[in-house]
């Protein structure tokens, strides 16, 4: 058969409620044109993230109802180590809300002012986290991950050479360690191959430099390996994330995302002495080290999550699933980030709209019309995500590239949702010339993009 369908059934639904186009454009104007703003319920067809918005299994629900909720040493938390140390391999686990925890404890234990911290591309939450601390966040990603158009089976790949430029320029003991985001999801959600890990991982290794992995999306990373990289097409996805992670020397984590969960997470370690400051980080902000600022059924339903991620049915529709969406777009002759990611679709906003410059929000233009079409909510990853404006002096630059993502959710939509949303986008695509940009009106210093306030430019 060549149409692969949903490996699943659905056993209860959520109404959509429907919207007319004057209700959208009413509640776009009172959310100040910032797509975070507005209510859920608002939403049709909701591609904002596919952070927490899974659809769990019958059996992840049926482990809620096991989970037991000790504060000290409970049963799920002992589940939980065991399903992180089996598919990970690391051997201190702790157990935190949610990946940006992870990131804060992190960063908050081994990064200082004059630190540079290099990842293929940081996500925002974790080049935040860095910079927090007065540290630098640095993106080494390939060229061809800096070019939409351009095709590369790995585009998340680390450039390799300019790691190296970088330990000589500021020196080994300045970097506390060196990340590698997998997927790449502020680079357009793409691989990273299993050499590139290597590679970077024997850098590291050769100047003492800790390497961890960003693990949110470790098991459609694993995917990718398996059906691009010689070698792997035989192995299981399980063995190739175990692979990956041997290289690694800890990771943070996102149950979010490939834990199939809506909360959650964890940082781990193989680091005896870094574990034990760290978990003195955590009792102090999230929780006792058996639970994490997470409850006992979370704990349960991110064990089993983590496995049915890495499962192949499972993995094969998500990835071919979320490339039907780009390929149909793409046909039309919308420019995306080729080729299609594992969790989302990118769309080239500068390329969209030409008549729109970077500083005037290519992408938020298309996020906002998107909403206005249709109902379809998603993300600008571009100047106002980010862009920065001088606080002294008021000067704006704009972001490396314009994009917007289509992020879909696990488990959650059907083909005929993600076939709503092609012709949503090919509409908007069709009267694209008339589109105007935007322009900041209020804006906080750090993530500006969840809360700032935006207005039409006329
Ligand atoms: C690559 C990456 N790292 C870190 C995070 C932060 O995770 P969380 O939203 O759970 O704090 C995300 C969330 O989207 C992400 O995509």
């Amino acid at each position: 058969m060549k149409t692969i369908i949903e490996p699943f059934r659905i056993k209860s639904v959520e109404p959509i409620r429907m919207s007319t186009p004057a209700q959208r454009e009413a509640h776009l104007r009172a959310a100040a044109y910032n797509v975070f703003q507005l209510r859920a319920e608002d939403v049709l067809i909701d591609l904002l993230t596919d952070s927490g918005t899974a659809a769990m299994s019958a059996d992840q629900w049926a482990a809620l109802v096991r989970g037991d909720e000790s504060y000290a040493g409970s049963r799920s938390w002992y589940r939980f180590e065991r399903a992180v140390r089996d598919i990970f391999g690391f051997r201190f686990v702790l157990p935190v809300h949610q990946g940006r925890a992870a990131e804060r404890i992190l960063f908050g234990t081994v990064c200082r002012p004059g630190h540079v911290v290099p990842s293929n591309t940081h996500f925002d939450t974790t080049r935040a986290n860095i910079e927090y601390t007065g540290a630098r966040a640095e993106d080494l990603v390939i060229a061809e991950g800096r070019i939409p158009s351009a095709r590369h089976p790995f585009k998340g790949n680390m450039d390799v050479d300019r790691l190296r430029a970088l330990i000589a320029e500021v020196g080994a003991e300045r970097i506390p360690l060196c990340m590698l985001t997998v997927t790449n999801n502020s680079g357009g959600g793409q691989p990273v191959s299993m050499a590139n890990i290597r590679e970077v991982s024997a850098v590291c290794r050769e100047h003492g430099i800790p390497f961890y992995l960003d693990a949110c999306r470790f098991a459609e990373n694993s995917w990718f390996i398996r059906i691009r990289e010689e070698g792997y097409a035989d192995r299981s996805p399980i063995s190739i994330a175990r692979e990956m992670f041997s290289y690694a020397d800890g990771c943070t984590m996102s149950a979010k995302k490939d834990g199939m969960a809506n909360i959650g997470g964890f940082l781990a370690t193989n680091d005896e002495r870094l574990a034990r400051t760290e978990t003195e980080l955590l009792i102090l902000t999230e929780g006792f080290p058996t639970y994490g600022g997470m409850a006992g059924r979370d704990l349960e339903a991110i064990s089993e999550g983590l496995y049915e991620a890495l499962d192949e049915d499972y993995l094969n529709y998500r990835i071919t699933s979320t490339s039907y969406l780009g390929e149909h777009i793409a046909q039309a002759g919308v420019p995306i980030v080729q080729p299609p990611g594992g969790h989302a679709i990118y769309i080239d906003a500068a390329a969209y709209f030409p008549q729109v410059r970077p500083l005037e929000l290519p992408g938020q233009a298309l996020v906002v019309e998107l909403y206005r079409e249709a109902g379809i909510r998603a993300v600008e990853i571009g100047t106002l995500m980010f862009g920065r404006t001088d606080p002294l002096t008021d000067v704006q630059t704009p972001a490396a590239m314009e994009l917007v993502r289509l992020a879909i959710p696990r488990r959650v939509y059907t083909q005929s949702h993600v076939d709503y949303v092609v012709e949503a986008i090919v509409n908007i695509w069709r009267r694209r010339a008339a589109v105007r940009g935007y322009r900041i009106v209020e804006q906080m210093p750090f993530l500006r993009h969840f809360t700032a306030k935006l207005e039409p430019l006329t």
